[in-house]
């Protein structure tokens, strides 16, 4: 196997995803009832990248801000439960990078078409730092920039095509990092679009009740 290591405790998996068709199969299965939706950036404006999860809670922006929360907003009902077909990839990739006995909670579904980035951020919000983030790549590639825990630290730019892990934990927990625009293509398996599966763990705390006046 293909391992990249690219921090300390941070690697890409090349090429891990065994069924990258039955990974996209099981999106579309979470988004038939919990739909893709683009969220709104802080200023107001709406993302490119459209977003839904599975698992225990999920990423939603509601009137009162960001936040995780147990019952999607779009339809009043919990998250799709996290398939077994990614729990058992995460926790295979989390073991090959290190990370034993890592069970995800959750998983946030990015779909970007042309022209959708991620700007550069921290995965911070409500897990338990010690256990790494499990990112999978599906469909068209994409350049994800990887930097150090402060802001200034010049980003490594890695190529991350259909298929490939990438892990961060450890002491690289906490790196910032994010995706350039995605360009124009056509991918057998998704068409113009490309996917990113983020899996957390621990939920730490009852996700935030958003849109309550207590937030
Ligand atoms: C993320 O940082 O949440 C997603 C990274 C990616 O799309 O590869
Ligand atoms: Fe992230």
């Amino acid at each position: 196997m293909d391992k990249e290591v690219i921090g300390p405790g941070a690697c890409v998996l090349r090429g891990f995803v065994d069924d990258p068709a039955e990974m996209v199969r099981a999106i579309a299965d979470i988004a038939a009832s919990a739909p893709f939706r683009h969220l709104s950036t802080p200023s107001g404006a709406p993302m490119r990248i459209a977003m839904t999860n599975c698992g225990r809670v999920g990423w939603v922006n509601v009137r009162s801000g960001y936040g995780y929360a147990e019952v999607d907003p779009l339809t009043g009902h919990s998250w799709p439960s996290m398939p077994a077909i990614f729990t058992r990839l995460a926790t295979h990739a989390a073991a090959e990078a290190g990370f034993a006995d890592y069970t995800p909670d959750v998983c946030l579904i990015n779909r970007y078409t042309v022209g959708s980035s991620l700007h550069m951020h921290k995965d911070r919000n409500g897990f338990l730092k010690d256990m790494p983030v499990v990112s999978v790549s599906l469909g068209l590639p994409a350049t994800f920039r990887f930097g150090g825990q402060g802001n200034g630290e010049p980003p490594r730019s890695i190529p991350l095509v259909n298929g490939d892990v990438v892990v961060w934990g450890g002491p690289s927990r906490m790196n910032y990092h994010g995706v350039l625009p995605l360009e124009a293509g056509v991918h057998p398996l998704t068409g113009n679009t490309r996917f990113n599966l983020t899996f957390r763990a621990g939920v730490v705390k009852p996700a935030p009740r958003l849109g309550s006046k207590t937030g």
